[in-house]
């Protein structure tokens, strides 16, 4: 059985992985569940709610909420690390800077991506480097955001380390082609897909008996989108932020109809339409702020009251089933197929080798073996060499203090029209950053 540390307890995310980890002890055996934040006030709501559902549901199974990095990574076999660094309010910021300037705000893309970027990579790192002082034969399955630029910091910066970069996109919308094709699940069909975390294609999706999908996927994508409205209800018809940009997948798929989209290459296509989109005063963080963190605070709360999460609304978080795929992968060795963020490596042919590319990966106990994707169209090549230059520039800029590489990133961004607004946006970013940002 394996001991697991999450690292960033306080998440919203947490009691729904952890319901999810405790459906799974079947095929993932657990014999110590410990959370980790750095932040004992946030961690606290959780980690009461999360230990009366240990309680109830797995009282075998050791459970521990610290602030204590020692005692968290301390005889652990996986560290599964979903952090935030500036919460929400600092989202707020990355989203609402750019929309000053009539850019698009966005967590992980553009201005926006880039200066929780410069905030991720030092928090990512103090994980890895306790994981490796305290238990270092553990892996780490990280998802923590923005994976683009976090990933390519820990090739730089930690190139030995037992990390795996992971990201939800691709699972959330295979799932979506599942529905669309009426398979029971997404782990009914093999896919290939390749490009950046937040900026890739498909190109095949198949039955397990090899048939073609991609025509049905198609025909449906080419009138719908991503939307599973037409099929009756979608999971996310109260979410209107969602539900618009499944709904535009059907613009960006017709730029290239040969392979289907990840639907953040809207924010690269259509930035001005993204940028209308927005309410300045009040972004998408607003939005989380006030529906999930409430929501699932408020239920916390609500099973710490009662002792007891006997009739809780917490569901089982099973999007996130990928992260028990690829721990299992890694326990047990059972070559699962899944889509990682590794090195390029000639994967992507006529692609940078030290590009972080996101392909389909075979895992087992040794990690990744990554399949090779052959060489891809001018279209993307182009597309995804002047993104991979801003995610690296980003990290040299936060390893050599380099307030000319930064602005550089800024202004090869698609999404930014130009240098000098890139400048203008960079500068406030500085002073909204000023305790999480290495100074310049
Ligand atoms: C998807 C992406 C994540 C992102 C999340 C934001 O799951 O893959 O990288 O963080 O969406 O969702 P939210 O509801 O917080 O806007």
């Amino acid at each position: 059985p394996q001991s697991i540390v999450i690292a960033g307890g306080g998440s919203t995310y947490t009691p729904e992985i952890i319901l999810m980890l405790l459906d799974n002890t079947d095929t993932l055996p657990i014999r110590k569940l410990k959370i980790y934040d750095n932040n004992e006030e946030r961690q606290k709501i959780v980690a009461d709610a999360v230990e009366i559902i240990l309680k109830e549901k797995a009282p075998n199974i050791e459970y521990l909420a610290t602030t204590d990095p020692e005692e968290a990574f301390s005889d652990v076999d996986f560290v599964m690390a979903h952090i935030r660094v500036g919460l929400y309010e600092m989202r707020e910021q990355d989203e609402k800077i750019p929309l000053k300037y009539g850019v698009i705000g966005q967590e992980t893309c553009g201005p926006g991506g880039i200066a929780y970027g410069m905030r991720s990579i030092g928090g990512v790192l103090e994980l890895v480097d306790y994981m490796e002082q305290y238990s270092p034969d553990a892996w780490m399955l990280n998802y923590s955001n923005p994976a683009a630029i976090v990933a390519e910091a820990t090739r730089r910066l930690r190139p030995n380390a037992k990390i795996l970069n992971i990201c939800d996109m691709p699972i959330g919308l295979e799932s979506r082609m599942a529905k669309i094709l009426g398979l029971n699940s997404r782990k009914d069909m093999d896919v290939r897909y390749y490009g950046l975390n937040h900026f890739g294609w498909w190109t095949d999706v198949r039955d397990k008996e090899g048939n073609d999908l991609m025509p049905k996927l198609k025909e449906y994508i080419s009138q719908n989108g991503y939307s599973l409205e037409a099929l009756g209800t979608d999971p996310k018809e109260n979410d209107p932020s969602w539900m618009y940009t499944f709904r535009k997948a059907k613009d960006v798929y017709e730029l290239d109809p040969n392979t289907l989209p990840n639907t953040y290459l809207k924010y690269y296509f259509f930035p001005d339409e993204a940028a209308q989109h927005s309410n300045p005063n009040y972004t998408r963080a607003n939005e989380v702020i006030d529906g999930r963190e409430k929501r699932v605070f408020g239920e916390c709360m609500r099973i710490t009251d009662m002792k007891t999460a006997k009739d809780t609304n917490f569901h089982i978080g099973d999007h996130a089933s990928y992260i028990v795929d690829l721990t299992r992968a890694i326990a047990y060795n059972t070559h699962e197929r899944m889509l990682l963020i590794v090195p390029n490596n000639g994967s992507i042919v006529n692609f940078e080798p030290t590009a972080m590319v996101e392909i389909p990966c075979i895992v087992g106990s040794n990690g990744p073996e990554p399949l090779t994707q052959g060489e891809i169209p001018r279209f993307q090549k182009g597309l995804m060499e002047q993104q991979v230059a801003v995610e690296k520039l980003v990290v040299e800029a936060w390893i050599e203090k380099s307030y000319q590489k930064l602005w550089q990133a800024f202004a090869a961004s698609k999404i930014v029209p130009n240098a000098a607004v890139a400048k203008e946006i960079l500068d406030d970013m500085i002073e909204a950053n000023k305790e999480y940002w290495p100074e310049l």
